[in-house]
């Protein structure tokens, strides 16, 4: 299986409100896309499989931290370490850009995320209550890089 991770910016944003979609109930629309791959310190990545798009990740820098604003990986291209790859992959793009730790949020019901993020050593650092539409909580996890 032929896998590559690469960074897109500006002008992208097609691309990624479309898998956005495809992994997402609630989606980003292109204009928001786009308005976030203009803001400072926002960066995406998108894995593809055998030459096909298949996950997307985004992450926003502000000095030695970094939060991972979305991750996802199309639901027919699921448990194929398409996740870790991309996780790790924005990881190393954080690390490049100065950030020394990563956060994120994560559902309580989410659990195959949660279980990617517990693999890939994140720990849980606190908790949003009610963050989701849906009413879940959110737990804050993080990661020193
Ligand atoms: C979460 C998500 C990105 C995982 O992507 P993936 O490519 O299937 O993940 P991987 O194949 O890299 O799995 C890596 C590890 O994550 C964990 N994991 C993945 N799917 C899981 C599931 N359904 N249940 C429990 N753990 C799971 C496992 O620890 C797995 O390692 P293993 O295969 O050795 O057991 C994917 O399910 C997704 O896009 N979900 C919808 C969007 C979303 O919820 N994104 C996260 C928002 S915080």
């Amino acid at each position: 299986m032929s896998v590559q991770i690469s960074a897109c910016g500006p002008g992208s944003e097609a691309l990624l409100a479309a898998l956005h979609a495809r992994c997402f109930s609630e989606c980003w629309n292109e204009a928001e896309m786009a308005g976030l791959l203009a803001s400072p310190g926002v960066s995406a990545l998108v894995i593809e499989e055998e030459g096909e798009p298949a996950g997307l990740a985004l992450i926003r820098v502000v000095l030695d931290e970094a939060e991972l604003l979305t991750l996802g990986v199309l639901p027919d291209r699921r448990a194929r370490g398409h996740g870790l790859a991309l996780l790790a992959a924005t990881e190393t793009a954080a690390r490049k850009a100065g950030a020394a730790r990563l956060f994120l949020e994560v559902s309580h019901v989410n659990a195959p995320a949660a279980g990617l993020y517990q693999r890939a050593g994140y720990v849980q650092v606190g908790e949003r209550k009610r963050y989701y539409r849906d009413g879940a909580d959110a737990r804050v996890l993080a990661r020193d890089l």
